[in-house]
């Protein structure tokens, strides 16, 4: 299967969509006693517990969110700690809810359903307090677990056509998503979702990482079957999604030479009783994968090809954004406030608290499947609903101009609700963003991986729109949609384009209590469930 075959990933989109004939005709109902566990867990391999008291990102929000490097800020040394705090405020436990299904470990990130399919693993030189080696990261436990031992850096970067922040970093992060504990409840769609929740991940993993300094970058263009070589996944059940390279060479040097990655048999604990497969998820995983060092390369160049500018100017008059704000909390205090917001009081934000949102929604993002860190492969439309000096009404954000393109004026508060699969967040937030593509163009640029390009993009402005609104006080919640009717509602403006993903920000309707460094807590059983 070719990556160029774009038909796949378009058939995939059109079969996934939801509409609300086809979540009325295809209920599906959650069989509570095969629901997948939240942790992989190694049954035979030694795990190294992780120091509890690592240091935390005092950077403030807004800041890190933009990843200014300031002349002054030195590069911190990467060690045990540093990579404890990297790991803990991407994908650390900050709550425990007790439910009676079982307890719920929620995230410093979101994820959708709560259900946790991203994995992290480490493959670093040698740094302070931790070999040069090949690990799983163990939220749970707060350990990582020894896949391989000595320096693979450099085979990751092969599989990577030569990126020099693998080969110079210290530090790469492998993000993978586990299929099954999201199919379990989104089915079909679930592919969408390894995309999201690991995007939303990359948001905290490069706030946190520009707030202690570091340089990270995403790489989307890798071989498929070498990353998962290196990393120990079979490429169906579980696979690569993401790399996450935190630039700072200090510490570990260049890279050994390349070394043999012979394959890992690890033994895992059963994430349930039985799993269900999802055909059409494997089939455009296949055709988005990429195969050979050349054809990654290939990638690689497309890529670098300046993206198409704005679409042409709305009907209405042009609303110039004010400067947004510029200080707000340290990054730690906001990971561990952020939660979804459950129930939205239907108050006001104010203009200058949704120019900051958009503002660090667009920040730069160093990415390999972007021609420079300023472009995207999104646009953002908006339902306003209640926002001080702004009409209420839809809107194109000019991200370049600073400013947004009113495109129907009036209360859309029951529209906004019924975009967002008739969940009242939509109707009751403030303002909702839509995240939308020209996923023909996408896929003509990039193939089928452009697929995946779009939707972890969309992760990372969604984390990105989650940490900033929750730096100003507000709260926000990831939100999925009707696809067409998103499209039509925005049309004829954004009548080739495909929504992505929905974020809500508004004022929380209750106080919710902060989240708690919570490492170390869990002992896993090896029986499945
Ligand atoms: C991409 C994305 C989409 C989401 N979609 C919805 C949604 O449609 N409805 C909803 O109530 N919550 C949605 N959520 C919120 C998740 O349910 C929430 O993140 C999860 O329960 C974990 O809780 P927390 O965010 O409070 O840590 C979404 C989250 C993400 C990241």
């Amino acid at each position: 299967m070719s990556n160029r075959d774009v038909r796949i990933a378009l058939d995939y989109h059109e079969e996934t969509k939801h509409s609300s004939v086809s979540i009325r005709l295809k209920p599906h109902f959650l069989d509570w006693s095969n629901r997948p566990y939240p942790f992989k867990v190694y049954t035979n391999l030694p795990r190294i517990p992780l120091p509890q008291d690592f240091p935390k990102p005092g950077e403030d929000t807004l800041a890190a969110l933009a990843c200014r490097a300031k002349p002054s800020q030195k590069t911190k040394p990467m060690d045990i700690s540093r990579l404890a705090e990297l790991l803990f405020f991407s994908a650390g436990i900050t709550r425990e809810i007790r439910y009676p299904s079982g307890p719920i470990y929620f995230r410093s990130a979101p994820a959708t359903g709560a259900l946790y399919p991203t994995e992290l693993y480490v493959v670093n030189g040698e740094i302070p307090g931790l070999e040069a080696g090949v690990y799983h990261f163990d939220p749970g436990e707060f350990s990582l677990t020894q896949l391989r031992s000595g320096d693979h850096r450099a085979a990751l970067a092969e599989a990577t056509a030569g990126n020099n922040g693998v080969l110079r970093g210290s530090v790469s992060i492998v993000l993978s998503s586990l299929g099954w504990r999201n199919a379990w409840k989104y089915q079909a769609r679930s592919y969408r979702h390894w995309f999201w929740d690991s995007g939303v991940i990359a948001a905290n993993l490069l706030a946190t990482a520009c707030s202690e300094g570091f340089s990270p970058s995403v790489i989307i263009g890798f071989n498929d079957s070498q990353v998962n070589q290196l990393v120990g996944l079979d490429g169906r059940a579980e696979a690569a999604v993401a790399i996450v390279t935190l630039g700072g060479e200090v510490g570990s040097g260049v890279a050994a030479p390349i070394r043999e990655v012979a394959p890992l048999k690890p033994n895992v604990k059963p994430l349930s009783k039985y799993v269900v497969e999802y055909p059409e998820i494997q089939k455009l995983h296949d055709a988005s994968s990429l195969g050979s060092g050349e054809e990654v390369a290939e990638w690689l160049s497309a890529a670098k090809q300046p993206l198409p500018r704005d679409a042409p100017a709305g009907a209405g008059r042009p609303h110039p954004l004010p400067a947004s704000a510029e200080s707000s909390s340290p990054l730690w205090e906001v990971i561990l406030k952020r939660g979804s917001t459950r129930r939205f009081a239907r108050a006001p934000v104010n203009v200058v608290q949704l120019a900051t949102i958009l503002d660090r929604a667009r920040s730069a993002l160093p990415a390999d499947f972007l021609p420079d860190a300023e472009s995207s492969l999104l646009d953002i439309y908006l339902i306003v609903n209640a926002v001080d000096g702004l009409p209420s009404g839809s809107y194109f954000h000019r991200w370049r101009e600073r400013s947004l393109d009113k495109l129907k004026d009036g209360q859309l508060r029951r529209v906004a609700g019924h975009l967002c699969l008739e969940q009242e967040l939509g109707a009751d937030a403030s303002i909702v963003f839509f995240l939308m593509s020209d996923l023909n163009s996408v896929l003509s640029r990039y193939g089928n991986r452009g697929y995946r390009a779009s939707q972890f993009e969309a992760g990372v402005m969604a984390g990105r729109i989650y940490l900033a609104a929750y730096a100003l006080g507000l709260g926000a919640t990831g939100l999925t949609f009707y696809d067409d009717d998103v499209t039509e509602f925005f049309s004829p403006h954004a009548k080739e384009k495909s929504c992505v993903l929905v974020v809500a920000v508004g004022v929380p309707a209750y106080k919710a209590r902060p989240g708690k460094i919570l490492v170390g807590r869990i002992k896993h059983t090896m029986s499945a469930n």
